[in-house]
């Protein structure tokens, strides 16, 4: 990606930019601080055509029709010269590599109202007819590192489609390990990749830390883990396995 010098950039009117918190080969994440109210946020900049503007437009699109608590806000839109910004709550949790690498997750119980909540997330993706596409351990955030009540964000539209029946996704998209078979294979797909992809999820959190696993769990993941797209289950009916009883 070319380099952009953010030095030479004059900043937002009304945001004051405080540093580089991730560059990506889609996009460069800002955090900044809204100089008014002191909040923090973020701007995620992409540079067209370096990304073709259609695919901003496209997850702005779709990430701004879309109003759930487990699914990061776009709260604006900003153009400035080459750039085009996005506006998002900042996230102070950090992402679901770091909860892993730095051992957050200890408990089963913590671990179920992650996978309860992203399985909430996906039926209420899916019942819009919106794949995410991207699933993935650096595609889902915390909004605080208390990791007895977690509540998981899901980031980054760049890859979500929406799909219909006679319209299925062509594209390869996703993140190399959490990319579902026929995604793989580059046969046309639809939500149920989304489905795989996050029953791969959960199964990384687990081979991290085995003290998670139980016997219910792995029966949830491997349904989810079926190669034929149309025997996987919906979010929905995860949602209603015997896993989710427990402790309840
Ligand atoms: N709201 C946020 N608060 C804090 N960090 C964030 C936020 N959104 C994204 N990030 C960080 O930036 C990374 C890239 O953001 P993402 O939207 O996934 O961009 P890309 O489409 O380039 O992958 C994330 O993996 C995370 O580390
Ligand atoms: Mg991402």
């Amino acid at each position: 990606m070319q380099s952009v010098d953010f030095r030479s950039e004059s900043h937002f009117e009304g945001f004051r930019k405080l540093y580089i918190l991730n560059r990506t080969n889609n996009s460069i994440l800002v955090k900044m601080k809204e100089t008014k109210s002191g909040e923090l946020c973020i701007f995620k900049y992409f540079m067209p055509p370096i990304i073709p503007l259609d695919n901003i437009e496209k997850e702005y699109n779709i990430q701004s029709s879309i109003s759930h608590p487990n699914i990061l806000r776009i709260l604006g839109r900003f153009r400035a010269n080459k750039y085009i910004a996005f506006q998002m709550p900042f996230l102070p949790g950090g992402t679901l590599t770091e909860a892993i690498q730095k051992k957050r997750i200890i408990y089963p119980k913590s671990l179920a109202i992650i996978f309860r909540k992203l399985l909430e997330v996906l039926k209420y993706l899916h019942k819009r007819r919106i794949l995410h596409g991207d699933i993935s351990p650096n595609n889902i955030m915390f909004e605080t590192t208390d990791f007895t009540e977690p509540n998981p964000i899901l980031i980054d539209f760049g890859c979500s489609q929406v799909v219909h029946m006679d319209n299925l996704v062509c594209e390869y998209a996703g993140t190399k390990g959490f990319v579902a078979p026929e995604v793989e294979k580059r046969i046309p797909h639809g939500l149920p990749s989304d489905i795989w992809a996050l029953g791969a999820l959960i199964l990384y959190i687990v081979n991290h830390n085995q003290d998670l696993s139980s016997p219910m769990l792995s029966s949830l993941i491997s349904s989810m883990l079926v190669p034929n797209p149309s025997q996987r289950p919906s979010a929905s009916k995860c949602l209603e396995h015997e896993y989710f009883n427990i402790g309840e």
